[in-house]
């Protein structure tokens, strides 16, 4: 096949490594690349190679499609200059193959081409192609594209050794804050055992004191509460908790969840009822972890509704067989402005300026939920706007094993 339009060879001026254009400054020295040649055309490979090391690489050289990938198997090339029209495996197979390899992926590859029509650069491209230099080929402008793909790809190695390194960095502070967490449980634990210590001292103590030591075991459970919490999203996050699936009926396990906020509804004057359908809606579930889903959202409801507010409760069986069972809590509270509802999915993610700081919590409670609405290759949404209360719905699937 045709070569260069200029002749190539050692004697002929080419950029060499490191140098620029003429009259420019001075640009900065060129890394030396491993490019491998491949042409069916040992004539055109020579040429190509001596091109190559002219300006500084080292060039190997393939005589055909097979012998191209057993090189760059051997040694992932820094680039690849790939004739398209071979007998045998063509450049198109040539370059899917080396786009299939994990090691090969990403090496750029220019196809070197007699074709001239946009079918077959198309097809190039098709097959991951980088770029296409037309034979016969003018050397300065193949080395341009050659050195600009190099620069390209190292550019996106560094990129690339970046982000494993900020990975590497955000795993460690994970794992340490992990690790944090989960040891605050041990002196909470001593405080805690004090407390109870204290508290069985009653007759000892002013009632002003039993009182303090009374806020300081409630707070102390809330403590621990969290640190449950932030454990299980972390766990749940990493895939790492496991589900102890179990046919459940969902309505039953709605009702044991609203019976636990009983106290609290006759307090607070409010009424919670369950809404569901005569027969049970059965899926299997991590009992558990569904229950305190449920409490989660009745615990938001009852926050987020003034006295006298009604919450349901709905359980809803699947439209079809084996569908989305559907449990939901609704509220006729404050409700949530529509741009904030997808952040309050998110770790501590809160409906800012909410006036009374009492109400606060740590804003971890809806993420658990949707991650373990996920975990069950289920689904959370809220559907709501600011004054007109609130439902959260969340989707299980009913078949899943
Ligand atoms: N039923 C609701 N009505 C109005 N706003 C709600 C309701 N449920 C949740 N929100 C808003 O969503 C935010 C996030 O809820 P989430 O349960 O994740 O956290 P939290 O209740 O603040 O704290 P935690 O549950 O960790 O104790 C809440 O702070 C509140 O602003
Ligand atoms: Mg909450």
């Amino acid at each position: 096949m045709s070569g260069s339009e200029h002749g190539a060879g050692r004697s002929a001026p080419g950029p060499a490594a490191g140098g620029g254009g003429a009259g420019g400054p001075a640009a900065p020295p060129r890394p030396p690349a491993d490019i491998l040649v491949v042409d069916d055309d040992r004539t055109n490979t020579l040429l190509l190679a001596d091109l190559l090391s002219v300006a500084g690489h080292t060039a190997r050289v393939a005589n055909s499609g097979a012998q191209a990938l057993a090189l760059a198997a051997e040694q992932t090339p820094d680039l690849v200059l790939l004739d398209i029209m071979m007998p045998g495996m063509d450049g198109y197979q040539v370059c899917r193959k080396l786009r299939a390899e994990a090691a090969t992926r990403l090496v750029p590859v220019v196809m070197v081409t007699a074709l001239r029509e946009t079918d077959d650069r198309i097809a190039g491209i098709d097959a991951g192609a980088d770029d296409f230099i037309s034979k016969p080929f003018n050397r300065h402008e193949l080395l341009a594209r050659v050195h600009s793909l190099l620069r390209i790809r190292r550019l996106h190695g560094e990129l690339e050794r970046a982000l494993a390194g900020q990975k590497r960095l955000s795993q460690m502070k994970d794992q340490l804050t992990h690790l944090i967490i989960h040891d605050l449980r041990n002196p909470l634990s001593g405080i805690m055992g004090n407390l109870d210590l204290l508290s069985l001292k009653k007759d000892n103590l002013t009632e002003k004191q039993a009182r303090f030591i009374e806020e300081g075991r409630r707070s102390s459970k809330e403590l621990l509460k969290l640190i449950a919490a932030l454990l299980d999203v972390t766990k749940m996050e990493e895939g790492k908790l496991e589900l102890k699936r179990e046919a459940t009926d969902l309505t039953a396990l709605a009702r044991e969840a609203v019976a636990a906020f009983a106290g609290v509804v006759e307090r607070d004057r409010k009424t919670l009822v369950v809404a569901a359908p005569a027969e049970p809606v059965t899926a299997l579930v991590d009992r558990n972890l569904i229950l305190r889903v449920i409490e989660n959202l009745l615990t938001n409801a009852l926050k987020y509704t003034t006295a006298g507010g009604k919450i349901v409760a709905r359980v809803e069986g699947p439209a079809a067989p084996g569908g989305a069972a559907r449990c939901g809590v609704e509220d006729d509270g404050e409700g949530i402005p529509v741009e904030v509802q997808n952040r309050l999915f998110t770790w501590f993610g809160q409906v800012e300026a909410r006036a009374e700081r009492a109400r606060a919590g740590a804003g971890l409670g809806l993420s658990f939920c949707k991650l373990a609405a996920e975990a069950h290759g289920g689904r959370i949404w809220v559907e709501s706007a600011a004054g007109t209360g609130s439902k959260f719905i969340f989707e299980l699937p009913t078949n899943a094993v």
